[in-house]
């Protein structure tokens, strides 16, 4: 009994952490006009589940895309449209290198290092937006998840009690610290926070917005979905400054 109300003083008080840690508000931002259209695409994260769906998508929509990716042999895609810089999210100088001559760049960050304390995505995005800003690229689209800042609980009662307390409750601290830094930047940017993802057949159709999602069933979204709706924020200014939830 004892043990059970410790865990649930524990889980509230990392849903308030993350709350706090989180971002709760909106930025008020005004996209400036570039004078040209934005064909050039840096995605960071192309050979995960999310990232495969945006590179297959950009690709299709026109865009000219770069791939940072760890291991250029884990993508199975080639097009003419499509240049692969091999390199590490924390490797500044591989990502500034990515981040040259692009118009924007979408971020679908992530790895399964859930029991250590880590700084991957917030470290991986700060080289990010410091490399944006060295070069002048504007538009930032950033993965990162509901559960945080004002959506907790917004993934479900078995998230929020169970999986959030026992497995994920550092690395959605790091997720927390990571849409901090984006939010204190000054470019373009938008925190697109998808449900439990699935690799299910895209509906096409799904939820946005900032209230979104469940705080007692799971909520779910294909990641083909996710990507689309990403990919949408790069020329829809509706979302900017804002982290917007999407889910089916
Ligand atoms: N799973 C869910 O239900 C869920 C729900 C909401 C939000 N999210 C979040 O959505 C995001 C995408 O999830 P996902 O499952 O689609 O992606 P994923 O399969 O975990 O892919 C993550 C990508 O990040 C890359 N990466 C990791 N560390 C890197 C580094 N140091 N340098 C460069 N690239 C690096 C990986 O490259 P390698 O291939 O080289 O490892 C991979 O391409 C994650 O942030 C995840 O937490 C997930």
């Amino acid at each position: 009994m004892t043990l059970l109300l410790l865990f649930i003083v524990y889980a509230i008080g990392l849903a308030a952490g993350l709350a706090r840690g989180g971002l709760r508000s909106v930025t008020k931002i005004s996209a400036m006009p570039s004078g040209r259209p934005l064909t050039r695409v840096l995605i960071v994260g192309a050979t995960g589940g999310t990232g495969r769906q945006l590179l297959a998508r950009a690709l299709e929509r026109g865009y000219v895309v770069t791939a940072l990716v760890r291991v250029p042999g884990k993508l199975s895609v080639e097009d003419p449209r499509l240049t692969v810089v091999q390199g590490d999210v924390l490797d500044y100088s591989t990502v500034e290198k990515a981040v040259r001559g692009q118009d924007a760049v979408i971020s679908a960050l992530g790895h399964k290092r859930f029991f250590a304390p880590t700084r991957i995505l917030s470290d991986g995005t700060r080289n990010i937006l410091s490399a944006m800003a060295t070069h002048g690229v504007r538009r930032f689209v950033c993965e990162t998840s509901l559960g945080i800042g004002d959506s907790v609980g917004r993934m479900g009662l078995y998230y929020s009690l169970f999986v959030l307390p026992c497995i994920l409750p550092l690395y959605f601290w790091d997720k927390a610290r990571q849409e901090r830094l984006i939010a204190a930047s000054n470019l373009e940017w938008v925190i697109v926070r998808p449900a439990v993802l699935t690799n299910a057949k895209v509906r096409g159709t799904y939820h946005h917005g900032r209230r979104i999602g469940s705080f007692l069933w799971t909520a779910r979204i294909a990641r083909g979905d996710v990507a689309d709706f990403m990919l949408k924020q790069l020329e829809d200014d509706s979302y900017l400054g804002t982290a917007v939830g999407v889910c089916w």
